[in-house]
């Protein structure tokens, strides 16, 4: 496989978009933030965490980015609306969200709290509305048009065991997406998200990928390889800017074909060494 082309768009892509990234100091979000600001977007990092977020944003500055952050937490409105207002005191008016924040771990669901459930869903699904809402809000209010993207999972439209609110909330969210993209296409509000297979962050794998669990990830993609970084903020980058104004209502899916290996009955062969899984195939061919 030929490897990923790290900058293939042209300079100022994303020149006139200002971009709000729930979650962008840390893992994919900050990944998504060094990406669009290379494409030309003026860039807003929020999290709970002050930390990340100023790293982040020192270095889309040191990139000559036009950047800042405010801290929130997504499953309150009113902090949510606070973030906004700053972020937009300094870099102007949001037309752009990218619901990326998110919570996660593994836990049988018979053994799931009130809080443990509340927490993750929360974040996924309350948070990913608040900001939706927020930022619809105020585009309809100044009859500006723009982009909303949600990170859901490929687990979105499966389900999955062992992180049944992730599961839950990111079915969720990707409901909300596709309702409001028929119920804001009015006001020129697209809507779409982006179901990634496994991506390695620290987020992600130190909670999900324990023991032999990433070994077994892997050997469900058939590349055997996680995805890289800007194979993913490619795709953002893509569907936030011009070129894909027509786009809504959608989710792409990008693993690596990770989600249909699994489903495919004989999608093991793929993994044998081929003149191996030839010879068993013949094996079974009535000789002539
Ligand atoms: C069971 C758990 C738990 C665990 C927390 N809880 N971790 N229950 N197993 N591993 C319970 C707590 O006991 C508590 O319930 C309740 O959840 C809330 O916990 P807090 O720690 O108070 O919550 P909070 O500080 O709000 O933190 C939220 C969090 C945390 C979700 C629990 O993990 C977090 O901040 N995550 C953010 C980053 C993240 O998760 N990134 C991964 C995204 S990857 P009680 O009843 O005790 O009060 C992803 C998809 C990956 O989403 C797909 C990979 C292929
Ligand atoms: P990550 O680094 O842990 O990102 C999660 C981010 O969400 C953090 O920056 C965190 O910052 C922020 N966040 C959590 N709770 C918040 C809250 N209440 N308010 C505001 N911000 C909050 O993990 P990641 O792997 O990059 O995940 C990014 C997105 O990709 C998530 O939506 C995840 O579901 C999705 N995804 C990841 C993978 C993967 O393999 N990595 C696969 C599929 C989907 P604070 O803790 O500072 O708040």
């Amino acid at each position: 496989m030929t490897s990923v082309d790290r900058n293939p768009f042209r300079a100022g892509l994303l020149e006139g978009r200002t971009i709000l990234i729930t979650g962008g100091g840390t893992g994919l979000g900050r990944s998504m933030a060094l990406k669009c600001a290379s494409a030309g977007a003026k860039i807003a990092v929020v999290g709970r965490r002050e930390e990340p977020l100023k790293a982040t944003v020192a270095d889309l500055e040191k990139m000559g980015a036009r950047a800042d952050f405010a801290t929130c937490d997504v499953r309150d409105s009113a902090s949510v609306r606070s973030a906004f207002n700053k972020v937009e005191e300094g870099l102007g008016p949001v037309n752009a969200l990218i619901n990326n924040a998110a919570g996660n771990f593994l836990c049988a669901s018979e053994d799931l709290s009130d809080n443990a459930f509340d927490a993750v869903v929360k974040i996924v699904l309350y948070g990913t509305f608040n900001c939706t809402r927020e930022l619809g809000q105020r585009l309809i209010e100044r009859k500006a048009t723009g982009d909303v993207l949600a990170i859901v999972t490929s687990y979105a439209t499966t389900g999955s065991a062992f992180v049944l609110p992730s599961a839950a909330a990111k079915a969720g969210v990707l409901a909300m997406m596709r309702s409001l993209a028929v119920e804001w296409a009015t006001y020129g509000i697209r809507l779409n998200a982006i179901a990634p297979g496994p991506f390695k962050t620290e987020g992600a794998f130190s909670r999900l990928m324990v023991g032999e669990l990433e070994k077994q990830a892997l050997k469900r993609v058939p590349s055997r390889r996680f995805g890289d970084h800007d194979e993913l903020t490619n795709l953002v980058a893509y569907m936030l800017s011009d070129a894909s104004p027509y786009q809504t209502g959608d989710c792409v899916t990008i693993d690596g074909a990770e989600g249909i290996f699994s489903g495919q009955q004989f999608a093991g062969f793929a993994h044998l060494d081929r003149t191996a899984a030839k010879e068993m195939m013949s094996a079974v061919k009535p000789k002539k």
